[in-house]
């Protein structure tokens, strides 16, 4: 099954608005990449970056998104608003939001729900812990956060989804993982996903995201369930994540 790669810049809660134009005006060159590109940038950033990025064909998308349709929720951002900014994508479940935020399993999957019935592609992130991968518990905890999304959404949802892979002991931090433990992790995420429908999971894109640099994005994603890549630090340069969308 050919699987067209993504890479997503996550450039979390960072940039301004020099480094939009600066970073659209670069990202012009990645029309030879083979994979898909998207960037996701802090919200306010979100019109002048699809501005810049007009017709280069990179997609934009959201860090975040409302669990809540429209109404009285003071500073949320709900779905349809990302989609009229030009969203394709939004990020739900990220490790970070998941620890500093209190977003559950169950927040989660609503915010999964909310951003495909408000016309977004989600990327779902899930990931464990150091403490949980060296006590052997990696697999039970990537499989349970997909499960839980999957219990509320069901498998034919995941056909508009993405999954990205993200070990919460590699973001930030330089220690990426070996491609052979992330793609242990994304071949049994796949085979969880398969259990409920074969068809939809050899389609479904599964992202790598956790110190991937220029120097190791290669190795990454020539895994064989390994589909691109959700990039945090990199993707502040244009030059570094330049190259690892071309590496894809
Ligand atoms: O969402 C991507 C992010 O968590 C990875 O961050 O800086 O390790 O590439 P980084």
């Amino acid at each position: 099954m050919t699987r067209t790669p993504l890479v997503a810049g996550n450039w979390k809660m960072n940039g301004r608005l020099d480094m939009v134009e600066a970073l659209g005006a670069s990202l012009g060159g990645l029309r030879n990449s083979r994979a898909e590109v998207a960037v996701c940038p802090p919200f306010p950033y979100l019109a002048a970056l699809a501005s810049a990025l007009g017709g280069s064909g990179v997609q934009i998308g959201a860090q975040n998104v409302s669990s809540h349709e429209d109404g009285a929720f003071t500073g949320e951002v709900s779905a349809e608003m990302l989609a009229d900014m030009g969203c394709r994508y939004v990020i739900v479940g990220h490790s970070e939001r998941r620890a500093l935020y209190g977003e559950d399993d169950e927040l989660v999957g609503e915010k999964f729900l909310r951003a495909q019935q408000g016309g977004l592609i989600p990327i779902l992130c899930v990931g464990e812990t150091l403490r949980e991968r060296e006590a052997g518990e990696t697999e039970q905890v990537v499989v349970r956060q997909v499960s839980s999304v999957l219990d509320v959404a069901g498998i034919g949802a995941f056909d508009q989804a993405v999954v990205a892979y993200e070990p919460v002991w590699a973001i930030g931090t330089g220690e990426t993982a070996t491609p052979e433990q992330a793609q242990e992790v994304h071949a049994r995420l796949r085979s969880a996903l398969a259990a409920e429908d074969a068809s939809v999971a050899s389609r479904i894109r599964l992202l790598y995201g956790g110190s991937v640099k220029s120097d190791n994005a290669a190795l990454l994603f020539a895994q064989p369930d390994i589909d691109g890549g959700l990039i945090g630090g990199a993707s502040l340069s244009a030059d570094e994540f330049s190259a690892i969308c071309l590496a894809a």
